[in-house]
């Protein structure tokens, strides 16, 4: 059987070898046409007037797409306020804001036209970061959320010590190798076919229908795979398809659109930053009493989907631990920037570093070991086990996940180890740390909770299989082809995966949230589960026995006393005109959500892990290095090892670009200076933490019938990542001997350590 096998990713072998083929490798109908975006160059300005003259005389150009080309409905937005014109409508509302595109033979000609526009500004006045926005009045893109569970006010007033503060925690620019790309190819009528580097086939297909002023059943969207996607392509691809498709259908002519780096990095959404105030009772022991804070997002110009992410934020603000009494409220704040979206945990990765902060403040004040203080305050099995949205928690194992790390990576001895040095070494300095990770999986938004598979046995017993799930190089595809090999007994050569087509499957959701194996590998297992009983029926009725008598094997059905292979089976159905193909569906079971009261059960399961990270700083210049990381991470039973460990790898390196290196700079005119690799620092190969001790809790079975037992893996991970900055802020309250709470922003840049260390200097 091949489920739970270290099976090798099915692209893995044409990912090194270059001939894994992406929207730009395919090969371009005659004809094609390349379009190219004008960005705004103003934050926040009427749009007087916009001249194309020059750029219509430019070689190549074969017109200018404005919003008056589009026939449908001038709109973009996933989000169900439509607050996200195609291009900026009367007013730039940031530095960056598409505002037409070019059509022309080449690619080149198109890129180089789009600077012959003469655009004219009146200027409007503008802020870009959430203190300025909060200062402005708050203006919001979305309705906000509240948490709340117990009696804060009386929590606060009650408890012996109070924790203070605000932390600010950056954003992140997704940088998919891949950048956005689509490729529309028109069609007779109405029709037309785009291939978008998409995690959302059937939001794009919708958002196309719409723009077109065509019908959903007009429009198909192939994705075979992408570059990557890491939540930048679950809404940021509409621009880019409907751009191209409109085109298309304009000129009747293919047309494909791939923004540059610069021009995708300006242009398109990131992770949120936050600024999280808080008020946090504890006592001697270091138990919290209550939390009260407020979750303040940089939601940029439109909603896009602040809402849902800063809803995920407070999903998290516990992370592990158990508040007896808790108000959390989110603020999606509008600023004059782009407008802001997911990205890796949605807006939890955000949530849980403020919980850590909390922790830390606690453990500097009460001059503890900050995994004390975790250790007093994880959620328990009595009546401490409630989460601030009333969900019970009743799958908990961190206790032991963290036990047995603490015991694995050899931490308290390495902790002394690492006090003693600090003790001695004057210019350099160590800390260690260790978090833990609880995320909770599901939708928030409960209806995106299902999804659909279409597979195919042919009549010489090959399969083919399709699924709502698209593939950015987290082994989607590889893991739900294992569940189908394994549903018929037969080699994974046997199965073809196909790519994700809304034509094959319909009203599919976003790759996203961690779900895609556990959604379209049960739907993909219920398509296989009705052929399967009907080819059981036909080999029973075949062989004279009892259906009772025919099991499945691997290779075929062992009817009664006679076997019959795979393959043989499908001819003989195809002869008796038994179906040979099927539909499957599945949603999640358990689930609910009411967000006007703040409560329900929105999380089918959490997913656990924790990591320790060992680093050393030099207190003259603020570098550092990261020297060791141990990781314990639960996937339940996992359906591939060596694809989870590698998704857990990944993440963590990725969290850690996060919380260290990456850092996104606008100016004081609104413009985003960190647009490129010159000036935007992500994690290189050479940054992998030279001990990297990575396992998965092997002992680990999801408590929820889901797939194989498995537990979702593509997000979780990603916070593990926080152990690197507590770490850095360790090292750095050792010059001032651990009695003051180093409290650094996010995130922990060299000049922040090196910022961290003069202060506590001065303070002490
Ligand atoms: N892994 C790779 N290699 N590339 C990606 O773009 N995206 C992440 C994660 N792992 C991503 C990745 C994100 S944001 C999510 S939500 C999940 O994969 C989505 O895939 P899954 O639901 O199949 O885990
Ligand atoms: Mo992932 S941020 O849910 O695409």
């Amino acid at each position: 059987a091949v489920l739970h096998t270290n099976t090798r990713h099915d692209s893995g072998p044409k990912h090194v070898t270059g001939t894994a083929e992406y929207i730009d490798d395919m090969a371009e109908p005659v004809g094609t046409m390349h379009a190219y975006l004008g960005l705004s160059t103003k934050p926040h300005a009427e749009i007087v007037g916009m001249d194309f003259s020059e750029v219509l005389k430019a070689p190549g150009v074969i017109g200018v797409l404005t919003n008056d080309d589009v026939p449908g409905e001038l709109d973009i937005s996933s989000a169900h306020v439509h607050d996200e014109p195609l291009f900026a409508q009367g007013v730039t509302h940031f530095w960056g804001q598409p505002l037409f595109a070019v059509v022309a033979e080449t690619r080149d000609e198109a890129r180089r036209a789009t600077h012959l526009a003469k655009v004219e500004y009146k200027d409007l006045s503008y802020f870009t970061d959430v203190r300025s926005a909060q200062a402005a009045g708050g203006k919001l893109v979305t309705p906000p959320l509240k948490l709340e569970r117990g009696d804060v006010k009386a929590g606060l007033a009650g408890a012996p010590h109070r924790a203070k503060g605000a932390i600010t925690i950056g954003g992140q620019d997704h940088f998919y190798l891949e950048g956005q790309i689509a490729l529309a190819v028109p069609g007779e009528d109405e029709d037309v076919i785009v291939n978008s580097s998409t995690q959302h086939p059937t939001e794009v297909q919708l958002i196309v229908a719409h723009a077109l002023g065509i019908r959903q059943n007009a429009v198909t969207v192939n994705v075979r795979r992408m570059g990557g996607g890491f939540g930048g392509k679950e809404t940021q691809g509409n621009l880019f398809a409907v751009v191209a498709a409109l085109a298309a259908k304009k000129w009747n002519r293919a047309c494909k659109i791939r923004p540059d780096r610069d021009d995708d990095m300006s242009a398109t959404g990131k992770r949120h930053d936050f600024v999280v105030d808080y008020d946090v009772g504890y006592d001697e022991t270091g138990k919290i009493h209550a939390v009260d804070a407020v979750y303040a997002a940089r939601g940029g110009f439109s909603a896009d989907l602040s809402g849902p992410v800063t809803d995920r934020a407070l999903f998290h603000c516990d992370n592990a631990y158990w508040y007896p009494a808790v108000r959390a409220r989110s603020e999606p704040l509008y600023t004059n920037t782009v407008s802001n979206t997911a990205f890796r945990g949605f807006g939890g990765p955000q949530g849980m570093v403020g919980a850590e902060r909390w922790i830390e403040d606690i453990a500097y004040a009460l001059g503890k070991d900050p995994l004390d203080i975790r250790k007093a305050n994880f959620y328990g099995t009595d009546t401490d086990n409630v989460t601030p949205y009333h969900q019970v928690v009743e799958d908990n194992i961190i206790h032991r996940v963290v036990d047995e790390l603490e015991a694995s990576s050899d931490y308290q001895a390495r902790r002394k180890a690492i006090v003693a040095f600090n003790k001695t070494s004057k210019i350099l300095k160590k800390g260690i740390s260790l978090t833990p990770v609880k995320f909770g999986i599901s939708f928030t938004a409960t209806w995106y909770n299902q999804a659909g598979a279409l597979v195919h046995v042919y009549k010489d017993g090959s399969i083919h299989l399709s699924h709502g799930g698209t593939e950015m190089g987290q082994g989607l595809y590889i893991k739900v082809a294992q569940v189908v090999a394994d549903a018929f007994g037969v080699n994974l050569d046997t199965v073809k995966i196909m790519a994700t087509s809304t034509g094959k499957v319909p009203n599919t959701s976003a790759t996203a949230a961690s779900s895609g194996s556990d959604l379209n590998g049960m739907a993909a297992y219920d398509a296989c589960r009705q052929i399967k009983e009907r080819l059981v029926a036909h080999a029973a009725k075949l062989h004279q026995v009892e259906e009772s008598a025919c099991e499945w094997v691997q290779g075929g059905i062992q009817a009664g006393s006679k076997f019959v292979g795979f393959a043989e089976l499908a001819a003989s159905a195809y002869m008796n005109r038994v179906q040979l193909s099927a539909a499957g569906f599945y949603k999640t079971p358990k689930i609910h959500w009411n967000r006007a009261t703040g409560q329900g059960h929105p999380f089918y399961y959490f997913a656990y892990g924790a990591s320790v990270s060992e680093v050393t700083i030099d207190t003259l210049t603020g570098e550092y290095t990261v020297d060791r990381v141990d990781i314990l991470h639960d996937v339940g039973k996992s359906l591939n090892p060596a694809i989870d460990l590698g998704q857990v790898e990944g993440a963590f390196v990725q969290g850690m670009g996060w919380l260290t290196t990456e850092e996104l700079v606008w100016d004081a005119k609104g413009q985003l200076r960190t647009h490129a690799p010159s000036t935007y620092k992500i994690p290189l190969a050479s940054d992998v933490p030279p001990v990297f001790n990575v396992r998965l809790a092997e002992w680990s079975v999801n408590s929820e019938p889901t797939i194989g037992r498995s537990k979702a893996v593509g997000e979780p991970p990603f916070m593990l990542a926080m152990s690197v900055p507590e770490a850095l802020g360790m090292a750095v309250a050792s010059v001032a001997d651990y009695a003051i709470a180093p409290q650094l922003d996010m995130p922990v840049t060299p000049e922040r350590v090196l910022m961290g260390v003069e202060r506590l200097k001065k303070e002490m």
